[in-house]
């Protein structure tokens, strides 16, 4: 069996359940936005942050889920659909999961409408049912996910990132919308709010993890579903070439930076700069950053009694930094 199928064991009636009451909760009266909606549903991601709240509902309540476990699992797979549609149009870029991204098909403007239009849907979903307590845990989330978004194109501007503040770019891009999916998975069937604390750590350093496998795969040449090498292109450094950075000598220092300011958008520059990054061991480094990240995950889900849920969300852990899109 296939990890991804051995992760969703445990959950598969709440995932197919999740797939109708997601579908529907997009739906709108204007026949424009339906039949972009249409084309986003039919290319699906690998749905990992309902995963996370399913199986983190299933853990903490010892097997079973309910109606604000549905709609949280639906108010943050709108919300993450959201910024990949508005990230996209960040970025300039043209894929997405293996076909044109919407701002490709539909241009910018059409592009930044529909994501504002999936992001008021799910925060209405929350709303519109009383469920205010997770609304806060995925507002939060929200709000950071636009701090991350500026604060990197803040730095790329500039071109003068450290690590530190690379984590914290990730922690708030990514890792919070991971962190809410496990507070909130907590927090719709329990008032423990020490455990939904707990969780919400969890998630933030598996998010972490994650951000830096999808950094990883910006260096690789591999069918991922959306374009590689734009990160560069985009001025964006992430921790490989940040280590790599603080670690060659100030003639290669000011090389990189000149190629990154004034030869970004030259392919044979940008293929320049990749490979000395992967010569100078970046990639290494910050494959080793993202174990130590999934490693400090695994040791805090380890407090948790063995379960099968606990089991599915350890192979969850694992699939982050092995999957291979
Ligand atoms: C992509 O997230 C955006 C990042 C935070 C890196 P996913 O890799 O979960 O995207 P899909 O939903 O599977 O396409
Ligand atoms: C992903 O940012 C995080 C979001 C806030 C959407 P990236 O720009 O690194 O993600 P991909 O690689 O386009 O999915
Ligand atoms: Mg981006
Ligand atoms: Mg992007």
């Amino acid at each position: 069996m296939k990890i991804t199928e051995q992760i969703k064991q445990p959950i598969l009636e709440e995932m197919e359940l999740f797939e109708t009451k997601f579908h529907e909760s997009m739906t709108s009266k204007v026949a424009l936005l339906n039949r972009i909606t249409y084309y986003i549903v039919n290319r699906k991601g690998k749905q990992m942050r309902p995963m996370f709240v399913f199986l983190t509902a299933k853990m903490i309540s010892g097997g079973s889920v309910n109606d604000r476990t549905y709609r949280g699992a639906s108010v943050i797979e709108l919300i993450h659909t959201a910024t990949l549609v508005h990230d996209d149009v960040v970025d300039d870029s043209n894929r997405r999961r293996g076909f044109f991204s919407v701002n490709a098909l539909w241009k910018n403007k059409i592009a930044v409408l529909v994501g504002d239009y999936l992001l008021s849907k799910g925060l209405l979903l929350s709303i519109d049912n009383g469920d205010f307590d997770l609304l806060k845990i995925i507002s939060v989330a929200v709000r950071e996910m636009s701090e991350g978004e500026l604060l990197q194109i803040e730095k790329a501007r500039r071109l003068d990132i450290t690590e530190d503040i690379y984590y914290e770019i990730i922690r708030q891009k990514t890792a919070t919308l991971i962190a809410a999916c496990c507070a909130l998975g907590a927090k719709s069937v329990s008032e423990d709010l020490e455990q939904v604390e707990k969780m919400r750590k969890f998630g933030e350093l598996i998010g972490m993890a994650f951000q830096i496998k999808d950094d990883l795969f910006d260096y690789t040449d591999e069918a991922i579903g959306k374009p590689t090498g734009i990160d560069i292109k985009e001025q964006k450094m992430t921790l490989p070439l940040i280590y790599v950075l603080n670690h060659c000598t100030s003639q290669e220092k000011k090389w990189v930076i000149n190629s990154i300011k004034n030869h970004n958008k030259d392919k044979k520059r940008v293929k320049e700069v990749i490979a000395f990054v992967k010569n100078n061991n970046g990639l290494t480094y910050a494959e080793d950053k993202m174990i130590a990240f999934q490693t400090e995950a695994l040791a805090l889900l380890n407090t948790f009694p063995t379960s099968e849920y606990k089991e599915a969300l350890i192979l969850m852990v694992n699939y982050v930094i092995e999957r291979k899109k």
